[in-house]
């Protein structure tokens, strides 16, 4: 077969239906789909979860499918819609309202799903945390976002810094054998209180429904808040892209605490009124395989670092488990490199249809449908309802083949509409009616979107998007530490690795314990995958006269590569 195109398969629509849509398609066509084409008031909550548990042939479906180590239980859809009736009812005995910021801090786990449809239905802020932050990534996120409440287990709590987050009132406690005193709340004992029926909070489609934090080059985390309205974005990408039919088995590997974990992990699945699968703990490739073999899973979305890992494992390997259930996989949150598809295609006779998309997109905007070629190396072209292209500095577009800054014409359903506290940032983003992502890329005669990399600092480690900023000011927090620049090293297995320049404190001499000290010093304070892999003791680090740190110019060393214009290099 030539690898430089691989022939379409089969999808819920043909080719020619989706160059008609493209043509013609309005993102308003969606809306008659949902009922609040006759309310004119919503909430996600009860799309994904409660509108099925009302149908009589759906409600004693399995929509939770989960499994960890030492742990395996299923949920219904009408099993899920009771439960976070009840986990509401919790949330408004202690005074939530619509509005207000409610964070989850805990693993992948049933109670995840349930206390976060819970929120929703209160007209909550949901902000889901990444289960392996530590105190300062916790600290930041709760800080800025004025969390009233927080779910966590107990072995969490520790990493919460109580007496530094005035606005967090209550702390729900999931597990553990806890009093119901001052600050905590028993999440079991008032379950088991709560009443099972609920008057869902109906919304306007431009309210608040997600925090999701991420981060830039510079300054901390900045809070990417999401509306109900991204549901039309979520349900139509779950029919183009994850090509979701209603007896499908759909398991997304993504964290709830990062977006993926969010719109494909929990709405565009349920929204479809398909089974979810959801393994939590740690992976190795025969646990993949075997959750994969197990639930007989049929549409899989998951990452190029998972994929290149099993790809690493071997073919043998594969070939041990019984696959022939799965008929559709995509990618995500990384260049997608061609040597995977290519093994995809020997190893499950199936495509890898790469997406590209960002938190702050909420959604999916660059993609292989599943009826069209697909070219290797290529995220593919804009859905239906998107217009893409690539701009320059200024915001002008540029044509074909040239490389410059990927842009979305501004407007879609799952956009985000604010970055929380910080106005002036959310401006920065757009320019001439387009959002520019910060990616760059080129865009071919055929209009196939080829991505190229990062134009800012931000560094992609295993798919997960880490800011050098955040790493730097904790390395430099280490007693040792002077100055530290931090940059993404490319790898062949994680996309990028972090690497760390530092410069010692007077006093302090190089040696491998020390480094290793620092390097868990960031570990334990911010989060592992921000952790630095690599540290370089240097004499000094590269700054701008301003005081900027020079990181491109670190790169370029780093690389071997030319250091281009340092005119701005103090001395
Ligand atoms: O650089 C792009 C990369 O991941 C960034 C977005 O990261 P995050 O907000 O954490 O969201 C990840 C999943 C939605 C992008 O700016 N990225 C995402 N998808 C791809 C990608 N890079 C290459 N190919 C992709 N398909």
């Amino acid at each position: 077969m030539d690898m430089q195109r691989i022939p379409a398969r089969k999808g819920n629509h043909n080719l020619r239906q989706y160059e008609e849509m493209r043509a013609s398609f309005k993102w308003e066509d969606i809306h008659q789909k949902f009922s609040w084409n006759e309310t004119g008031k919503v909430n996600i909550a009860y799309e994904a979860i409660d509108r099925h548990a009302e149908n009589p042939l759906k409600k004693d479906q399995i929509a939770l499918l989960y499994s960890a180590p030492g742990r395996e239980e299923t949920l219904t859809f009408e099993e899920i819609s009771k439960q976070s009736n009840q986990f509401a009812n919790v949330l408004k005995k202690y005074g939530v309202n619509k509005g207000d910021r409610v964070f989850l801090f805990m693993p992948r786990s049933p109670e995840f799903y349930v206390t976060f449809f819970g929120i929703l239905k209160t007209g909550a802020i949901a902000g889901p945390l990444f289960e392996a932050f530590m105190e300062q990534a916790v600290r930041d996120r709760l800080q800025d976002s004025e969390a009233r409440m927080l779910i966590t287990t107990p072995e969490l709590l520790e990493r919460v810094p109580q007496d530094e987050l005035p606005n967090l009132e209550k702390i729900v406690l999931v597990g553990g054998n806890l009093e119901d005193s001052g600050k905590y709340i028993d999440f079991t004992k008032e379950m088991a209180d709560a009443s099972d029926a609920f008057d869902i909070e109906w919304v306007d489609l431009e309210d608040g429904m997600l925090l999701h934090y991420t981060s830039g080059s510079t300054g901390k985390p900045k809070g990417v808040y999401h509306v109900h309205n991204a549901m039309i974005q979520h349900y139509a990408t779950g029919e183009w892209v994850l090509d979701l039919k209603e007896d499908d088995i759909y398991w997304c590997t993504a964290d709830p605490g990062w977006v993926t974990g969010t719109s494909y992990g929990i709405f565009a699945p349920w929204l479809h009124g398909v089974t979810n699968v959801i393994r939590g703990g740690r992976f190795t490739p025969e646990d993949w395989y075997e959750t994969l073999a197990k639930n007989k899973v049929t549409v899989w979305y998951t990452a190029p670092t998972a994929l290149r890992m099993l790809v690493s494992a071997g073919e043998d390997l594969v070939k041990t488990f019984d696959l022939s259930s799965l008929r559709h996989i995509m990618s995500v949150g990384e260049p997608l490199n061609p040597e995977v598809i290519t093994w995809g295609l020997k190893a499950f006779d199936l495509r890898i249809h790469d997406t590209w998309w960002m938190t702050e997109t909420g959604a999916q905007l660059i993609v292989n449908l599943p009826s069209e070629e697909i070219r290797p190396g290529s995220m593919g072209k804009p859905i239906p309802g998107i217009e893409a292209t690539i701009v320059d500095n200024e915001g002008n577009e540029i044509p074909p083949n040239q490389m410059g800054n990927l842009a979305i014409k501004a407007g879609w359903p799952s956009m985000m509409r604010q970055i929380w506290n910080n106005p002036g940032k959310y401006e920065s983003y757009f320019i001439n009616g387009w959002y520019v992502s910060g990616d760059s890329a080129y865009r071919d005669e055929d209009g196939y979107f080829w991505f190229q990399g990062r134009l800012d600092d931000v560094i992609n480690t295993s798919g997960e998007r880490v800011g050098p900023f955040e790493v730097e000011s904790k390395l430099i927090e280490h007693p040792a530490v002077a100055e530290a620049g931090v940059i993404g090293k490319p790898d062949p297995q994680r996309g990028e690795i972090i690497k760390a320049f530092i410069t010692l404190n007077p006093g302090y001499e190089e040696s491998s314990e020390l480094l290793e000290d620092i390097r868990k010093f960031v570990k334990t304070e911010l989060a592992a995958h921000a952790a630095p892999r690599e540290i370089e003791v240097r004499d000094s680090i590269p700054k701008t006269r301003s005081g900027k740190i020079m990181r491109r110019l670190l790169k370029s060393w780093e690389l071997g590569l030319p250091t281009g214009d340092t005119s701005t290099l103090e001395e």
